[in-house]
């Protein structure tokens, strides 16, 4: 159902809407990704979102609201940061684990007492969430493992029959999830980055921590420390070709992605090279994908998942990656490129 123009057709959104309170599935725009949504009060049909997306039932689902109330109706203890953090980021790509109640059950929050609350930024979802008159529940939209979905034929393509219904509302905005934030410690801490980074945060909580279980040392681990955020404990977004990213001074990832591909081209290999508007010109041979422009680095976030995406299609046995580490959103597209190549990163 297309809703990407405005003003939004009402009559897809009431038809979405009675498919949510009849306990059925809809996919729907955020401003992140594509979120795949169910009643988030309804344990059957969060347990159809699971099966929907092949995704373990121990990986718990983020809560849509539209309202602030809504926060207060399923959560207890709820800190004075919840409010601040609200203030600041909400509607936004900003979620908060808090202490939940009764409200929402245990299969939504994959067993946990915890639950991941989010308002997103964009009319289409908003409209969902207030005419169904329901929270909703929402993983991003893709089948657990494939880049999550920035385009409604992402979405498409993976949950095509498995769902009842798509609301298109064209390409998402920020196209990484959101960042997700710990608020039942003391510090807040960052479970997931995302485009609200940790100087947006400091500037209106104070302290905040990243959790330890997302921090990789120059060995490509995490010295043990388990991420707290059971989604990212899993291998996720990962491409079918093998990927490492090269990073270094400009010239010599360069040369060296030239060099590396040259050689696996020579081995009978099809490569592909993921460079910015600025690189792509530089490099000979293979697949060349420009994701964005350096000096926009909102580009390269909003690219990514497409990219690992069409490189999926062109079926590419081994991809090349420039390193992303921007000033803003660096912490995020690093975060999800790195899992994306199971941290193989070669420095020049
Ligand atoms: O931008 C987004 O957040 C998108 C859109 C659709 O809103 N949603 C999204 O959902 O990315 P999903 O399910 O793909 O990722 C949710 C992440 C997972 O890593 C999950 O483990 C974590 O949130 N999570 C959910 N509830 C949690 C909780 N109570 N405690 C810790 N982590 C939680
Ligand atoms: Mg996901």
């Amino acid at each position: 159902m297309d809703v990407s123009e405005e003003p939004i057709n009402i009559e897809f959104i009431r038809e979405a809407s009675e498919i949510l309170k009849k306990g059925g599935l809809v996919a729907f725009p955020t401003e992140t990704v594509y979120g795949l949504g169910g009643d988030a009060t309804d344990k059957e049909a969060s347990k159809k979102i699971y099966q929907a997306k092949g995704r373990p039932s121990d990986n718990p689902l983020i809560v849509h609201i539209a309202k602030f109330e809504q926060l207060e109706q399923i959560t207890k203890d709820l800190p004075e940061t919840a409010k601040k953090l609200a203030d600041a980021f909400w509607p936004g790509p900003l979620t908060m684990v808090c202490n939940k109640n009764e409200v929402i059950p245990y299969e939504t929050t994959g067993g946990l007492d915890t639950v991941a609350v989010r308002m997103p930024n964009n009319p289409v979802a908003l409209a969902l969430i207030e005419e169904s008159g329901c929270m909703i529940a929402a993983p991003s939209a893709n089948t657990s493992g494939r880049p999550s979905p920035t385009k409604a034929s992402h979405v498409y393509e993976d949950l095509s029959g498995k769902i009842e219904a798509i609301l298109d509302g064209g390409t998402v905005d920020i196209g990484l999830e959101s960042t997700i934030v710990d608020l039942t410690e003391d510090v807040v801490t960052i479970l997931r980055p995302g485009y609200i980074n940790m100087d947006m945060l400091r500037e209106v909580v104070g302290e905040v921590r990243m959790d330890p279980g997302i921090v990789y040392n120059d060995k490509g681990t995490t010295g043990g420390a388990k991420p707290k955020a059971p989604g990212m404990r899993y291998k996720h977004y990962a491409p079918k070709g093998d990927l490492t990213i090269v990073s270094g001074e400009e010239d010599r990832v360069i040369s060296t992605i030239n060099e590396l591909t040259a050689q696996a081209e020579k081995d009978g290999k099809k490569v592909g090279i993921i460079a910015t508007s600025a690189t792509a010109g530089r490099y000979g041979r293979g697949q060349i994908l420009i994701i964005g422009d350096r000096e926009e680095e909102q580009s390269i976030a909003h690219n990514l998942y497409d990219i690992l995406r069409q490189f999926d299609e062109l079926d590419v046995d081994i991809i090349y990656s420039e390193s992303f580490a921007t000033p803003k959103m660096g912490q995020a597209i690093m975060n999800r490129l790195l899992k994306a190549a199971g941290q193989k990163t070669i420095e020049v």
